[in-house]
């Protein structure tokens, strides 16, 4: 359920048309609805209810401050994966007691400042990164509260390239590794065993891997508890899916009832580290027709965003649903188009062999944009990064403004120094 509706032919977000904003503020144009975010920060929360917990948004989906900003104001934390996206949390008014740090490779000034800033955990990827994380504490003269993320071997079922909890996967530490790896956080007086985590995939579209990789958790978290290490939180990671097309993913109440049903000891708190659940279907992409181009058995509708904008079609083969902002009366002009950026590469393109009534000027909507769209977006092509604002029922909020051609450059010099 989302905010981006027809209301006749036109593409409406929330009070907005999307042809209006997308004359005002240009294109190409991420648009977001402040209510479909609430909707589903409230799903997550509502899903937890009763029971100690934290959701932790995971910031790589969209770092947009705005973004980051509504979800702190909601009290939701985050799941970080660099400086920079924990520098991000801050800005917006988050706090770092309510942020997981996960990722294989921290660096050391990174452990130094989540440290400083007084991170809730750091989720531990493998045996070095202890060795580390132990050092950088010992240094600061504090004790790290970690959690080891382990690899439970489980198939997420999805995307190799989303994929991450099976052992040919680089993160997390092996299942059967994680037991001695507690015991030597136990021994160590710079490190605090905090929880146990796992992140098995992204775009799961059934909550079986999940609850699998839950009873592998909870095996090992009741092995911990026999030796006398204590374990404050679960944290059971991103991934539950979304609709693109035709998949049917469990909501998240049922994704979590399903968990939950595992986690007998009420007392253990549950962290969730949902991206693309909560952010994907909050926003689109709208961008303008530039020509429509027939090469005898394939048809082109070549509009202004590209891979540079929105890179998961190319990168992943995804299929993102791209509709008309105004549709037309007369149905009998659909035809196929490949719908393709100006981006110098063959895989530049949004969608192939889409039905679609569309003229030279007219505008499309590719839906599920709001989760790794701005947030993977690049200058390739020296195509400034894209404007991206919010709609609060008829209001609308520039959260980022679209780059300059100078912005491009800015930080670059000539030979001279200049
Ligand atoms: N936690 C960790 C440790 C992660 O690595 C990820 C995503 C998440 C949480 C959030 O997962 P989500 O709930 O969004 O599925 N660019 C790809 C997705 C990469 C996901 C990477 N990790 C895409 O566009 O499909």
């Amino acid at each position: 359920m989302d905010y981006f509706n027809y209301r006749g032919a036109e593409l409406y977000a929330e009070e907005l048309k999307v042809a209006d904003l997308a004359l005002k503020y240009g294109t190409p144009l991420y648009i977001y609805s402040k209510a479909t975010l609430e909707r589903h920060v409230r799903a997550f929360e509502e899903a937890l209810k009763g029971r100690p917990h934290l959701v932790c948004y995971a910031v790589k989906a969209n770092s947009n401050l705005a973004i980051l900003e509504l979800m702190a104001s909601m009290g939701v934390g985050f799941d970080v994966v660099s400086a920079g996206e924990l520098s991000r949390v801050l800005r917006a008014g988050g706090r770092a007691s309510d942020c997981v740090y996960s990722g294989v490779g921290k660096r050391r000034d990174e452990i130094a400042f989540a440290l400083k800033a007084g991170i809730r955990c750091l989720n531990l990827e493998s045996e070095a990164e202890l060795e580390a994380v132990s050092a950088v504490a010992r240094e600061l003269n504090v004790v790290a509260p970690v959690a080891v993320r382990v690899n439970p071997d489980v198939d997420a079922r999805t995307h190799p390239s989303i994929s991450t909890g099976l052992k040919q996967n680089k993160f997390g530490i092996a299942f059967e590794r994680a037991y001695a790896v507690y015991e030597r956080i136990a021994a160590d007086p710079h490190l605090k065993v905090s929880g146990i985590d796992c992140h098995i995939g992204s775009q799961m579209t059934s909550g079986a891997p999940i609850v699998e990789a839950t009873q592998k958790l909870l095996d090992l978290y009741g092995r911990l508890r026999t030796l006398g290490i204590s374990i404050d939180h679960i944290d059971i990671g991103g991934g539950l899916g979304v609709t693109y097309g035709d998949e049917t993913p469990p909501s998240p109440y049922e994704y979590m009832q399903a968990v939950l049903s595992k986690i007998g000891d009420p007392e253990l708190a549950v962290f969730v580290e949902p991206g693309r659940a909560m952010v994907a279907n909050a926003g689109i992409l709208v961008t303008e027709t530039l020509y429509l181009k027939d090469q005898g058995d394939k048809r082109f509708a070549i509009v202004d965003a590209g891979m540079n904008d929105l890179i998961r079609p190319a990168l992943y083969n995804s299929w993102m649903n791209i509709i008309e902002v105004q549709k037309s009366a007369d149905k009998s002009e659909k035809r196929l188009y490949d719908v393709v950026g100006p981006v110098c590469e063959s895989d530049d393109f949004l969608g192939r062999e889409r039905r679609l009534a569309v003229k030279e000027g007219d505008f499309l909507a590719v839906r599920g944009a709001g989760a790794y769209g701005m947030a993977m977006a690049s200058t390739y092509n020296s195509r400034p990064l894209c404007a991206e604002i919010m709609v609060d029922g008829d209001r609308v909020h520039v959260i980022r403004d679209r780059q300059s051609l100078e912005d491009l450059w800015r930080g670059e010099h000539l030979l001279n120094g200049e």
